[in-house]
Order: structure tokens, then C-alpha cells, then sequence
């Protein structure tokens, strides 16, 4: 059973082994556990101990949310998780006028089907942080 949880404190880094997955330069689990650790707000997805999903959020926490990253392993993937991780993030977002997100278009239809609508986006990567 995949139970949910929206705190990181008692996660260790080896609980969040395999992600970014097809990434030229992963961060690894050391990271990510920074990452969630000082994020705003996040969901976690287990299997037992194991993290299979995240979704993380940074903000002012007055006004505006910007989820950076959501990501489901590719076994757990198909099975309702990502969905699941993205309303339980917004419960907690609830009071706020905007989240944005930019994406592939390969995942746009998801976020559609969870009400987000298509707009132009700017981004700016420095590839040697990574
Ligand atoms: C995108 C991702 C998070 C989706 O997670 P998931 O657990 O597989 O998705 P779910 O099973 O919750 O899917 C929910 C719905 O979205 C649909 N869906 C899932 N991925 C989709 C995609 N890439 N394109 C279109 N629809 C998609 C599902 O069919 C499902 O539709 P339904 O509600 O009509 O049945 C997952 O594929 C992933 O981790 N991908 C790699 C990382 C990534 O691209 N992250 C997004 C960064 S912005």
C-alpha cells in the first residue's frame, strides 16, 4: 500500500535512492533530501520505507507556489501516485492566488487533466550547478 506524507523528518537520504531518472547529471539522494529539507511544502509517496514519489514546492507562502520538481519511479508510475502527490501539494497550497509550473510537453496533458492551463514560459538553466 502507498501511503502519503507532507514532512521530511524522518526520511534519510538512502530512502530516496533512483530518481531523475534519464537526467544528464542527477542529483543524488544527498541532494534531494536537501532539496525536500528546504523546500516549502512537499508530498512524499511510500512503499513501505521506500520513497517511490515526490513532488516539492517553493513560495512566499502569501501569494505564489512554484512546484520545481514532481517525479514518480518508473515501476510505481500508471498507478494514480503522480496525481495523488500533485492534489495532496494543493490541499496544503490552498490559500494561495498562484502556482506555476513549467513542463515538457510530453506531460502536459497531465497537468491539464488536473485543471492547469497551457501559457508561454521563460527559463533560464545554469547546467554546471547541477
Ligand atoms: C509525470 C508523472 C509524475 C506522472 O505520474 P504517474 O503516477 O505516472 O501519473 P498518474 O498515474 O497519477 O496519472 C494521472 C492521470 O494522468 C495521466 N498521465 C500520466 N502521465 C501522463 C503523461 N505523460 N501525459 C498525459 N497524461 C498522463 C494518466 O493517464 C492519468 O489519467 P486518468 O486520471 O485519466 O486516468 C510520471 O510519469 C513521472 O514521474 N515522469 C517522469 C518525471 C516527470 O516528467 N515529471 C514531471 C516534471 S514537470
Amino acid at each position: 500500500m502507498i501511503t502519503y506524507q507532507t514532512h521530511i523528518k524522518d526520511i534519510s537520504p538512502s530512502q530516496l535512492e533512483g530518481f531523475f531518472v534519464g537526467w544528464p547529471s542527477p542529483p543524488d539522494a544527498e541532494k534531494l533530501h536537501a532539496i525536500l529539507s528546504n523546500s516549502a511544502f512537499i508530498c512524499l509517496a511510500l512503499d513501505n520505507d521506500k520513497v517511490v514519489g515526490f513532488v516539492n514546492a517553493i513560495s512566499d507562502k502569501v501569494m505564489s507556489a512554484y512546484i520545481p520538481l514532481l517525479e514518480v519511479l518508473p515501476p510505481y508510475q500508471g498507478r494514480g501516485i503522480g496525481k495523488r502527490l500533485i492534489l495532496e501539494l494543493e490541499k496544503q497550497l490552498s490559500e494561495l492566488y498562484m502556482i506555476d509550473i513549467c513542463c515538457d510537453d510530453n506531460v502536459a496533458e497531465f497537468y491539464q487533466k488536473l485543471g492547469y492551463t497551457k501559457v508561454n514560459g521563460m527559463i533560464k538553466r545554469n547546467y554546471k550547478a547541477l
